[in-house]
């Protein structure tokens, strides 16, 4: 890994502190392309806009980069690269193997910027510029996102192993991790309200059918009937990869997700668990299921803040989302998007 000058390559806690003096945090800013690249925002909710017309689940797997992107380092596009023989990036770490998809869609919006402006706009504000527009498409809030950010020279699978998620976390271990990156319980809660929309695969919940915490039974707090749904879609021994909607209407972006968790039809246990293990994540469960007004302005606050979390670390624009500039493995992953 590239170093900037100064910076003693310890542990990433300690990295992260001592080149910030260095790389002065960037400050991100609404129309942050309107005299570079104008309609920059226009060509990517255009090509999410396609997207959505091909596969209607493709813009939650768009949405669901973002998280991935920013909790790992910052949002810097760092979850988009590709491995090369020297670098295992972050799509084979354990969160995201098998699961995260539509990455096609942000090379597509990539290529029409470059064409329209080569060099621009960064594949870290694409992601969050495509988020924001897939929860828009899907019937959820509109907000302004401040744009400005730059891509990553390096990826790291051993980060995202160890910061992102299991779909087993209870909600402790969730608000902890939540706290380190500064957010809240109702952030937590909020930004899990994206689980309205997209897929999950039964591999994240058959420990939870058939063997909740190694108990050999499931989880006592699942609705009987939604059990029975649940035991039908992923029988034990069955095809892990099936999929199924993370709430009764997974293409559309409203409340229904935390109306679900209080009647404990929650899919994930990351989502049950916020409602049926913790107070302080039952009250604003609760309060979304009833109002939501509530959960759209609490999700668009959640999402500005996660989308804000920045790499202190000097980056780039990077041509091809896939690869570092100038890596010998830009061209041939530049053909590879062709084909
Ligand atoms: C709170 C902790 C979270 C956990 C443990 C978690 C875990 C998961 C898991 C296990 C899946 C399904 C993966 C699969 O089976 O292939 C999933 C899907 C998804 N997650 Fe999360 N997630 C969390 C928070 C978030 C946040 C904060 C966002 C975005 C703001 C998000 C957006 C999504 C979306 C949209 C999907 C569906 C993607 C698709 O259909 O392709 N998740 N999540
Ligand atoms: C939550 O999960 C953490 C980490 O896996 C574990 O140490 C803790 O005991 C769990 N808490 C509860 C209340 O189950
Ligand atoms: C969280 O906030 C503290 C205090 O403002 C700040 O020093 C720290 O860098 C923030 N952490 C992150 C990950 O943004
Ligand atoms: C359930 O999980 C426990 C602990 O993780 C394991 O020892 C046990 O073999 C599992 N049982 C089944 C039926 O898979």
């Amino acid at each position: 890994m590239a170093l900037p000058r100064g910076c003693l390559p310890l542990v990433a806690v300690f990295l992260a502190t001592i080149c910030r003096a260095e790389a002065a945090v960037r400050e991100l800013k609404v129309g942050y392309y309107a005299e570079t690249c104008p309609g920059a925002e226009d060509i990517v909710r255009e090509t999410i806009a396609r997207a959505r017309a091909r596969e209607a689940r493709s813009v939650a797997s768009v949405m669901r980069l973002q998280f991935h992107d920013c909790f790992v380092n910052g949002c810097d596009g760092s979850v988009l690269m590709d491995d090369t023989p020297t670098m295992l990036g972050e799509k084979e770490a354990l969160s995201n193997i098998n699961s995260l998809r539509s990455f096609e869609v942000i090379d597509e919006a990539k290529e029409a910027l470059e064409e329209h402006c080569p060099g621009v706009v960064s594949c870290a504000d694409i992601v969050v510029v495509a988020a924001r527009d897939a929860v828009v498409l899907t019937g959820g809030p509109n907000w302004e996102v401040r744009l400005g950010r730059e891509d990553s020279l390096t990826a790291s699978q051993e980060d995202s192993d160890n910061i992102m998620p299991s779909p087993r976390a209870n909600a402790s271990a969730l608000i902890r991790l939540f706290a380190n990156l500064n957010l809240t319980v109702t952030d937590l809660v909020a930004l899990s309200g994206s689980h309205s929309i997209g897929e999950a695969r039964c591999f994240s919940i058959v420990f939870r059918l058939y063997n909740q915490s190694g108990s050999g039974r499931p989880d006592p707090n699942m609705d009987a009937t939604y059990r029975n749904a649940l035991d039908t879609l992923c029988p034990r021994g069955g095809d892990e990869e099936v999929t199924g909607g993370m709430d009764a209407t997974p293409v559309i972006f409203d409340n229904q997700y935390f109306k679900d968790l209080v009647g404990l039809r929650g899919f994930l246990n990351s989502d049950q668990t916020l409602f049926s293990d913790n107070a302080r994540t039952r009250r604003v469960v609760k309060q979304f299921s009833e109002d939501q007004d509530a959960f759209f302005r609490a999700f668009v606050k959640g999402m500005i803040k996660m989308g804000e979390l920045q790499n202190p670390v000097k980056g780039e624009i990077r041509h091809n989302c896939r690869v570092a500039n100038g890596s010998p493995t830009e061209v041939v992953a530049s053909h590879a998007v062709d084909l």
